[in-house]
């Protein structure tokens, strides 16, 4: 009798196309991207019309990619990233997910993407083999993407209560500003990151502390950088390692003091700032429990983080119906 069950994962929120097969929940058996990052760089960010007429380019060929060494017999359901994200991105994965489930008879999950990136933690991957069931609740995730900044409660599978958020801008979004105030390109992060690593942090930028609050603020801070380096006299690279800097102190320092507070057994980074080195740097070296950092690949967008908490959801008994609408402005707990 077949006991392992394999999960086809969809995901089309913005600007990569994506589709995986995971076992059980963590084993990746395929992982296909296409990242649409060339297309929009030209116009300094994602444009919603773009991105949904190239995954309707891309979403086939990627199935058919991520499905070349799966047989659809071993297949026992489809997980489609449902919110939030562009509606038209949106909508070209969820059909997709609805037809191959009509199609091939199996049935069909809609996740939330930001519930998705948390699921990256259950991943095994080549840089952290065999660490499924590494996971010990309750933990507190902090997922750290281009839209978002959220600061979650997870006290047990599909169990999230959301604690903090961002009041203004993500800290992906900030990155992405800091990097088109300092002529870095898109996407911002990497290109921060990198020129970074030739910099120092010597520019006092502030920190919004928000103290009475779990929330977040990075509003204040890229306009700070922005009429410092319009006064002149110093150096991208400076600047870079500054502001990074300054995210990164925000973000640590309120994940642990919640940590503390909530007296939680693990920290969860997700999304695509857990990428980030400096940031992973900060909380290994200062936080009292153990902060469980996906590799940055499984991080960013991506399929196979879709698929392991699409397992979950089947565990649970959590299917969609083929009325499975996408929600833009889907939050999460
Ligand atoms: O999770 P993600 O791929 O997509 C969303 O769901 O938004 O996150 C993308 C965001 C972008 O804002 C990008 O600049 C940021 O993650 N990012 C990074 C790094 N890699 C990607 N930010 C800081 N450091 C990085 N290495
Ligand atoms: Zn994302």
């Amino acid at each position: 009798m077949r006991t392992k069950m394999q999960i086809l994962g969809i995901e089309t929120s913005c600007d990569e196309t994506a589709a995986a097969v995971v076992e059980d929940g963590c084993r990746i058996i395929s992982d296909v991207v296409s990242s649409q990052i060339d297309i929009h760089a030209r116009y300094g960010g994602v444009v919603p019309e773009v991105a949904s007429r190239q995954h309707l380019l891309t979403i086939i060929p990627v199935v058919s990619q991520a499905m070349t060494e799966v047989s659809w017999q071993d297949i026992n359901g489809i997980a489609v990233t449902f919110g939030p994200g562009l509606a038209g991105s949106l909508l070209v994965g969820v059909n997709v997910a609805k037809a191959i489930a009509l199609a091939k008879k199996l049935p069909v999950t809609g996740v939330n993407h930001l519930e998705a990136h948390i699921y990256a933690n259950w991943l095994d991957s080549s840089s952290s083999p065999g660490e499924n069931g590494r996971v010990k609740f309750p933990c507190l995730c902090l997922v750290v993407s281009g839209g978002h900044s959220d600061l979650v409660l997870m006290k047990g599978h599909g169990q999230f209560e959301k604690l903090g958020r961002t009041r203004d801008d993500a800290a992906g979004e900030a990155f992405d500003k800091a990097a088109r105030i300092l002529d870095l390109g898109y996407p911002g992060g990497p290109a921060i990151e990198q020129a970074a690593r030739s910099g120092t942090p010597c520019l006092p930028l502030p920190r919004a502390w928000l103290k009475e609050s779990h929330d977040f603020s990075f509003s204040g801070l890229t306009t700070a950088l922005w009429q410092r380096v319009h006064k002149g006299g110093i150096s991208v690279a400076n600047a870079a390692a500054s502001f990074q800097l300054a995210i990164v102190d925000v973000l640590v320092a309120k994940t642990i003091e919640a940590a503390k507070q909530l007296k939680v057994e693990q920290i969860l980074l997700s999304g695509g700032v857990a990428a980030n080195k400096t940031l992973a740097q900060h909380f290994l070296a200062n936080s009292p429990v153990p902060v469980l950092i996906p590799p940055p690949h499984l991080c960013t967008d991506n399929a196979a983080m879709v698929a392991a908490c699409g397992y979950y959801h089947f565990q649970a008994g959590k299917v969609s119906g083929y009325d499975l609408d996408v929600v833009p402005s889907l939050g999460i707990g």
